[in-house]
This record gives C-alpha cells, sequence and structure tokens, in this order.
C-alpha cells in the first residue's frame, strides 16, 4: 500500500496536535482515608503482577538553583535551610520501607532525578547512593544515574557521585546557544558548557548523556542544526532530543501568553526540527534506542527510561517521586514540608495511591513498544469486536505514512515515532484501555 502523505506532510499534519502522554490513564484513585491500608496489602502482592520481573528505583531531588522558564518540573529553590536535612529523611524513608520493598525482582536502574540531584553536596550524593546500594539487591550491571545541570556540578560532585556507584550522568544541556539559554534562565554560556561537557567526558569513568530540546524561543532552525552537530560532535554516549512542550502554569507559558516572549518553533516547525534532529543523527551513525533518545554505541542502554515506559516496577522515594508496584502507582508528598513532617513522624509518605484496571498490562505492552519504534497487535487483534477497527485504523496510519505496512506487526516511520502518543491514544481509544 502506498502511502497517500508524504513524510513531510505526516510530519506538519498527520494530527492536529500532539497528545501527552497520561499515565493515570486506566487507574482509579484509592479514598485518602484508605491510602495507608490498601498501601500495606499492596507491599504483599509484590511481584505477583503482571508487571515485568525487572524493577527500577525512583530518587526524586526536588531542588533547583532556579526556575527555568519552560520547565514545569521546578518545587523548591536550592537553598541551605530548604535542602537542610533532606538526605538524611530521604535515607530515612528507604531504610524504613527498604525490607518490605526489596522482596521480588532484582534492580536493573536506579535514577537519581530531580529537581536537580546535583544541588545536593559531594557527600550528599555519595550518602544516597551508598544507601541505595547498601539497602537494594541491585543487579551487577545495574544503570545507576544521576541527572544534573552544568551549574553547580563541581569535580568534587562528579568525583563523589562516581565512588558511590554512579554509572551514568544524564545531563541538561537543553541548547548550547548562549541566548536561548540565558533567556530560559539558564545562566551558563556556551563557553562554560562546553568546557563541563569536555572534562565530564574526557574522565571516561561512566557513560555520559545530554538532554537537548528543540523549540525553544530564539532556537531557530540554525541554532538548532548547530546543537545536533556541536552535542554530535562532543561524543557522548547518548542524546535527547525533547520537543517543547508549553505547559500552562510554567513561566514560559505565562510570558507568551502577556507577549513579554515571541513563541519559539510553531507546531508544524515542530516535527520538521525533530525529523532534522533523527536525520543529522543517524547520518552520523548513531542508534535510535527509543523515540527521543539516540546512542553513540554499545556503553549507553536507556535501561531506565524503556523499563518505565514497559511498566516495570518502580520503587519511588523523596518528596513528589512516583512510583508503581504490582496493581498500584503511587506518589509521595511533593509539598517538602508535609513531606519532612511525615518521615520525621514515622508516617507514610504516600499522598495518592492509584489502583490499575485489568488492561494495564496490554497498556504498557503497547506503550514499550511504540516506544522503541515498533507496534505487534498480534495478541490484541485475536479480541473479534475490535479486529475489524484495528484493521481500519492500521490501514489509516500506514496511509498516512505513519507505520511502514498495514499489518499487526509493523514498525514506525519516523513520522510514526513523532505522533507515537497520537498512535498509542488512537489503538487504546478503540481497545477501550483509555
Ligand atoms: C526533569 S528535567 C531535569 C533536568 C535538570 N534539572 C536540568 O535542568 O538540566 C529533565 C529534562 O526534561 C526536559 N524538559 C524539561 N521541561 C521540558 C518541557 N517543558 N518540554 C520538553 N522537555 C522538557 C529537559 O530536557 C530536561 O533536561
Ligand atoms: S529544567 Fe531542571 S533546573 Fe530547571 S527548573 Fe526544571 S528541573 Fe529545575
Amino acid at each position: 500500500m502506498k502511502p497517500t502523505m508524504d513524510l513531510s506532510e505526516a510530519l506538519q499534519s498527520a494530527f492536529p496536535f500532539r497528545r501527552p502522554l497520561l499515565p493515570w490513564a486506566g487507574y482509579r484513585l484509592i479514598e485518602q482515608s484508605s491510602i495507608e491500608d490498601v498501601w500495606n496489602a499492596a507491599l504483599c502482592e509484590l511481584g505477583q503482577s503482571d508487571r515485568p520481573n525487572r524493577r527500577t528505583i525512583y530518587i526524586h531531588i526536588p531542588f533547583c538553583a532556579n526556575h527555568c522558564l519552560f520547565c514545569g518540573f521546578y518545587k523548591n529553590r536550592a537553598q541551605e535551610n530548604r535542602m537542610e536535612g533532606y538526605v538524611d529523611r530521604l535515607i530515612r524513608e528507604m531504610e524504613r520501607q527498604a525490607h518490605g520493598l526489596s522482596e521480588g525482582g532484582l534492580v536493573h536502574a536506579v535514577y537519581l532525578g530531580g529537581g536537580t540531584p546535583t544541588a545536593l553536596g559531594a557527600d550528599e550524593l555519595f550518602e544516597v547512593v551508598s544507601a541505595i546500594r547498601r539497602l537494594f539487591p541491585l543487579a551487577n550491571d545495574c544503570e545507576i544515574t544521576v541527572e544534573g545541570r552544568v551549574i553547580h556540578f563541581t569535580e568534587e560532585k562528579i568525583e563523589a557521585a562516581l565512588e558511590g556507584g554512579v554509572n551514568r550522568f544524564s545531563i541538561g544541556v537543553q541548547s548550547f546557544d548562549t541566548l536561548v539559554r540565558n533567556k530560559q534562565g539558564r545562566r551558563s554560556s556556551r563557553k562554560e558548557v562546553l568546557m563541563f561537557l569536555e572534562s565530564l567526558l574526557a574522565r571516561d569513568r561512566a557513560t555520559v548523556v545530554f538532554d537537548l530540546m528543540f523549540g525553544l524561543p530564539l532556537q531557530t532552525r540554525q541554532v538548532w542544526m548547530d546543537d545536533l552537530e556541536t552535542a554530535i560532535a562532543l561524543k557522548p554516549d547518548g542524546i535527547d532530543i525533547y520537543s517543547l512542550a508549553l505547559f500552562p502554569g510554567t513561566p514560559l507559558f505565562k510570558a507568551i501568553k502577556q507577549g513579554s516572549i515571541e513563541p519559539g518553533a510553531s507546531r508544524q516547525e515542530l516535527g520538521e526540527f525533530y525529523a532534522m534532529g533523527v536525520e543529522s543523527l543517524s547520518k552520523a551513525g548513531w542508534l535510535h534506542l527509543s523515540n527521543s533518545h539516540f546512542a553513540s554505541g554499545t556503553r549507553e542502554r536507556n535501561r531506565y527510561n524503556i523499563m518505565i515506559k514497559e511498566g516495570a516496577e518502580t520503587l519511588g522515594f523523596g518528596s513528589g517521586a512516583g512510583g508503581a508496584i504490582g496493581r498500584y502507582s503511587y506518589q509521595r508528598d511533593a509539598d517538602l514540608d508535609a513531606w519532612s513532617t511525615s518521615v520525621d513522624a514515622n508516617t507514610s509518605t504516600i499522598s495518592q495511591l492509584s489502583i490499575a484496571d485489568e488492561n494495564e498490562s496490554t497498556r504498557a505492552m503497547i506503550t514499550g513498544q511504540l516506544e522503541q519504534g515498533r507496534l505487534d497487535l498480534t495478541s490484541v487483534m485475536r479480541l473479534r469486536p475490535v479486529q475489524l477497527q484495528l484493521a481500519k485504523k492500521l490501514e489509516e496510519f500506514a496511509g498516512k505514512n505513519l507505520i511502514t505496512n498495514p499489518e499487526p506487526r509493523t514498525a514506525l516511520t519516523l513520522a510514526g515515532r513523532y505522533w507515537s502518543t497520537n498512535i498509542r491514544g488512537e489503538i487504546l481509544q478503540i481497545l477501550n484501555m483509555e
């Protein structure tokens, strides 16, 4: 079957807008008053659900030097008085639950994210990573990532993280262009960013991954091309290319609405920027590991991110951390003071608990496949009532140049990868699983 849309048209207009991935779809909230009892019961079901046997750990460090305009993750300023005691409490929270939570499968990926884990002191970074290794059963080749940004990530902190056992750094670069950076509140200049990354890479003691964003204000096509070329020339192990999501409530959303900042790339241009990224990286010989992630060689595996999309059990700790065990998904209190009070009082820090419906494993299977550029609907196509509708949808996707053929087992095209959350949404809608 020949597609009716060419790639560029598909990238621009296969759908009117990109769907966000709603991780809570298919989950039902547990009433506040029952959280503690249901949580204790959930612990007894550890490792008994359809989730994959391999696990991850997520540690949230909710502090940042400042609020970058585009970011919806910001919670607390990295000030000494706010951060004091955080690591002690975090370790206490882990210790309290380590016994119950360490039953079941081995941990294959640990992620210290935020916020900015590198806002912690060197000793604190070392303590957190050491505590994780002491308390949980990690696989010998466990990926242990620390997410960080250039500012305040000192040599001493890099060494402490490595000594603690970190084997992967994910650095938020966003753009190398000083003007684009400054406009978003990223204070280091291009020169400072390059110096930092060169020195980190020269150590050659851990995997290094850069996050790049496209679609930021002032980031023209030329700037984006230069961002890609600069990143590739530095030869890191991995690169992420994220399309700017304009979240309501962020300072950037407000500034654009008020007219004080010109918006970046238009919706149509974003698809083109994505294609520029994929083509530059592919031409340079990089592997396309997941829709927004590329590896320059075998050192980078992107374990954590892929496992999350595949629905792995995740033990989450820290104020604002999320996790998933058995049929449940949970959130720890994102209000730092409330979280601290609960840790000190030895009471539960879980502020939200939800239970998945019976379709979670199918949803996770589809999400995991699409994230890695493929789709195999053979098992769900056996469900007679939706067979015809799904077949029609696959025909439509193939016509729009989103998948390579209308068979139940197929691959995503470049445009399909860009629109993967829309493809997911439409399939789940037919399956009545959203
Ligand atoms: C949770 S953030 C933490 C990163 C780290 N604190 C830093 O500032 O470099 C992880 C990544 O999400 C991406 N990100 C954050 N806000 C985004 C947005 N509004 N749209 C797209 N990507 C975003 C950025 O690339 C960022 O590096
Ligand atoms: S991009 Fe990073 S440093 Fe900036 S506000 Fe978001 S989490 Fe904090």
